[in-house]
């Protein structure tokens, strides 16, 4: 019998019994000391899990609230594991990291033996704002991940990542063979899922999304700066000034909302279009979703990506081809190629050419210094999202 069950029917048993409901969360909610002092022979991990659901602020799952915190916990082993690579080279960490808001800072992203992709790292600070919440079947918009949107969901990408032969190069089953050689995953497994054979590859993704999912990036000064916290933006504040934003900071917003928010949205929790072609080339190598689809209509246009913590997720775009935000800005202020795709939003109806916002120098610098109101510093070193190897 499927050792959830049984805590379930504990658990109904005990309702009436104060006593053997501490028993049964002292079971579910602790590691024994053995089991603690396995761990922690390779991990820093506490003694009590980090509190994950409160953080993700949505809806949980069953009964027991303790359960997403082991499986967020294992999630955690997970992406900073190098084993989960044939050749104990790479983690997912390795192309996403913390310190850059989970995205690197390579053109490329370098895999197995020095082997480079042909896209820039995405950063994973607001993936949950756009994957399906439990209990329900509110898949949010399928194909929403990576730059032409492949992937509808954090595992599919997971999958992608271990199998391909550039990134982790490993099958899912040898995954779970070597994991299931490893103590520490043995007990890790068994808190997350306490199934009888709990590590396979269902529950290996599963543990990867709980964690992605729980990165919630909503700390930076833009959100401290919202006048009507916690977490709301109102159409009505989308212009008005904000009180703790400097002159540059709230002239950036304005143009920002003026002239880019029509599809990387003003809130920056959920971006307006999900896809577009904002006039990088006239010819593009890497078409995107073109490629994907195999449609002309889809040459060049790619996933609008979020911008929360893009001070510390260069290069940009796609392919990397900017070093900088001026670089960006300076694009778009009169770089913008009249490719055929171009979005509506960024062509001149009046002339149907691209259109050239010919920003002053300084209204450039305040969009940057807007953009940097988004760099949430608790978010790239919060204990419960970092690298719990020792
Ligand atoms: C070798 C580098 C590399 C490794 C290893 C890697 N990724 Fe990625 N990841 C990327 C790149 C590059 C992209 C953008 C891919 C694209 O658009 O084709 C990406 C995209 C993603 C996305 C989509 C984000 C979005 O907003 O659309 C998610 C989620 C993700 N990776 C999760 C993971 C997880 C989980 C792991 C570990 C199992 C992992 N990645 C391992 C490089 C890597
Ligand atoms: C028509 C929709 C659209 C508009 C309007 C738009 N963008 Fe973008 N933006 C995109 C798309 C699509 C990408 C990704 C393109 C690619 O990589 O090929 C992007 C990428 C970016 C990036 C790089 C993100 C990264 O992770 O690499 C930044 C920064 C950015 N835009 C800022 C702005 C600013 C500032 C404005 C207004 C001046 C603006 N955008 C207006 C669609 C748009």
């Amino acid at each position: 019998m499927k050792k959830s069950f049984f805590l379930l029917a504990s658990f109904v048993a005990c309702l009436s019994f104060q006593s053997c409901t501490d028993k049964v969360e002292s079971e579910v909610f602790h590691y024994t000391s053995d089991e603690y002092e396995l761990l922690t022979q390779s991990l820093d991990l506490p003694e009590e899990t980090h509190d994950y659901t409160l953080v993700t602020n949505r809806p949980v799952p069953g009964f027991n609230p303790d359960l997403p915190f082991h499986k967020a916990t294992l999630g955690r082993v997970l992406f900073y594991d190098k084993e989960l690579s044939v050749d104990g080279s790479t983690s997912c960490a390795s192309c996403h990291s913390q310190a850059s808001a989970f995205a690197d800072n390579e053109k490329f992203s370098e895999g197995l033996d020095g082997q480079v992709g042909t896209r820039n790292s995405l950063p994973l600070g607001n993936t949950i704002g756009f994957v399906k919440y439990y209990g329900t079947d509110l898949a949010f918009q399928s194909g929403f991940f990576s730059w032409d949107e492949r992937f509808e969901s954090i595992d599919q990408q997971s999958r992608a990542a271990i199998t391909s032969s550039i990134e982790m190069g490993h099958s899912m089953w040898e995954l779970a063979s070597k994991l299931k050689a490893d103590e520490k995953y043995q007990i890790l497994f068994d808190k997350a899922y306490g199934e009888s054979n709990p590590i396979n590859e269902a529950n290996i993704l599963d543990a990867i999304t709980e964690f992605v999912n729980s990165f919630s990036s909503r700390k930076s000064k833009f959100d401290k700066s919202l006048p009507t916290p916690p977490n709301s933006f109102s159409q009505a504040n989308v212009f008005a000034d904000f009180e703790d934003f400097s002159d540059s900071e709230n002239n950036g917003k304005l143009l920002f909302n003026s002239n880019c928010s029509n599809c990387h949205g003003s809130s920056h929790n959920a971006i307006v279009r999900s896809s577009a072609n904002n006039g990088l080339d006239l010819v593009y190598t890497d078409k995107g979703l073109g490629d994907k689809e195999g449609e002309a209509f889809l040459n060049g246009v790619f996933k609008v990506p979020s911008l929360r913590n893009i001070e510390l997720t260069g290069p940009y775009m796609h392919d990397g081809r900017f070093a900088t935000l001026e670089e960006v800005v300076d694009h778009y202020s009169n770089g913008i190629q009249n490719h055929p795709n171009l979005s509506d939003v960024l062509r001149d109806f009046a002339t149907n050419q691209a259109t050239e916002f010919n920003f002053s120098e300084t209204d450039k610098m305040d969009i940057v210094n807007y953009l940097k109101t988004l760099t949430d510093t608790d978010f790239v070193t919060a204990p419960q999202w970092s690298d719990p190897f020792k």
